[in-house]
């Protein structure tokens, strides 16, 4: 416990993750226990810098999104990840939250997994914690399900597991493992109608999704292999069979969420017309419109040059395998 009037302050960088196996539906909400194991890429390039710091005189926990202040439900879901931090500490003070994020939030992009795993790594900082690797993991798996991925580096597995224990993630290749360039091309830049909180909570509304959840296993053997075997024609098939299960989960859901627009459908054919014509590159589609379009450093600006062509693509940004999440400052 803390009797001093110090301030105690941490600063995390962590990235986001593109899914090639998508968790999908909870078994324990509360916890964010997902249905099904998933896997995932973290994205160099695009980052979350979260500071924390504890201080004496506060009345109440803030918390600033790219210098906007937050005072909805994301105060409260930060809020409550302090509180686990605090009482991992035995602190009792509250925090300031400042964070940034250097690519469009909400859309579909995993801002909440960068956001959660930045904190997590800032809070138990500056509450003078060390966690472990999986500790970690676990801690921000509480904040956004699929922040548990961006705390690892590179190449990353998150067992399902069935407790609050055996649920984290961990690297199974390191980000130099292969030269894979996620293109995320733009559609919409706009904040998501539906939230993934809200979409897990939709998912067994769906009678397609048991069938999902227990061809899991055998898919994520396959991306594992491919990924590790460096096989793209592999790798892009199962990540696109992947993405089309969790979306027909979605469109089946009551209510369905169709996050899909025109511009999507159009890069998803051009992909598959690429990937034709002998050019490596798939599509994955997170919650929203936008497309991750991969493909291996080699092809990177023959892909951007034919997608960034057809109509309503706005921006294409791009990110290689990426790093875990790192502490950039702590101190009193
Ligand atoms: C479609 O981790 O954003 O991106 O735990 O409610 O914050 P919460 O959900 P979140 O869900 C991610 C859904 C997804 C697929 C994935 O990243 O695996």
């Amino acid at each position: 416990m803390w009797y001093t009037t110090h301030m105690h302050t941490a600063t995390a960088l962590a990235l986001p993750n593109i899914a090639f196996i998508k968790y999908w539906g909870d078994q324990d909400p509360c916890l964010r226990i997902p249905a099904n194991g998933s896997l995932s890429m973290n994205l160099a390039g695009l980052y979350t810098r979260t500071r924390v710091t504890f201080a004496t005189e506060l009345p109440e926990d803030t918390l600033t999104v790219n210098e906007q202040a937050i005072t909805d439900v994301g105060l409260e879901r930060v809020s409550t990840l302090l509180d686990c931090v605090r009482e991992l500490a035995g602190v009792r003070l509250f925090a300031t939250v400042e964070s940034y994020s250097n690519f469009p939030i909400g859309a579909g992009i995993a801002s909440s997994a960068s956001a959660f795993a930045a904190l997590s790594l800032a809070a138990s900082a500056a509450a003078g914690r060390q966690l472990t690797e999986s500790e970690l993991s676990r801690l921000a798996r509480s904040g956004s399900g699929s922040a548990c991925r961006s705390i690892p580096g590179g190449f990353v597995e998150w067992q399902a597991g069935s407790s609050d224990e055996d649920s984290y993630a961990f690297t199974f290749a390191p980000p130099e493992h292969w030269d894979l360039v996620d293109c995320i091309v733009i559609v919409n830049q706009a904040h998501k109608a539906v939230g993934s909180t809200a979409g897990h909570a939709l998912a067994l509304t769906s009678p397609l999704q048991p069938a999902r959840v227990q061809d899991a296993p055998r898919r994520l053997d396959i991306c594992r292999r491919a990924i590790l075997q460096r096989d793209f024609q592999a790798f892009a098939e199962i990540i696109e069979l992947d993405s089309n299960l969790m979306h027909s989960i979605m469109i089946t859901s009551t209510p369905p969420l169709l996050y899909w627009q025109p511009a999507t459908l159009a890069v998803m054919r051009a992909v598959q017309e690429l990937r034709q014509t002998g050019i490596p590159a798939a599509y994955t589609i997170d919650a929203g419109p936008n497309v991750h379009v991969l493909t291996q450093s080699s092809s990177a600006s023959q892909v951007i040059a034919h997608l960034a062509r057809l109509d309503g693509v706005q921006q294409i940004l791009t990110a290689s395998p990426g790093g875990p999440a790192i502490l950039v400052e702590a101190g009193c």
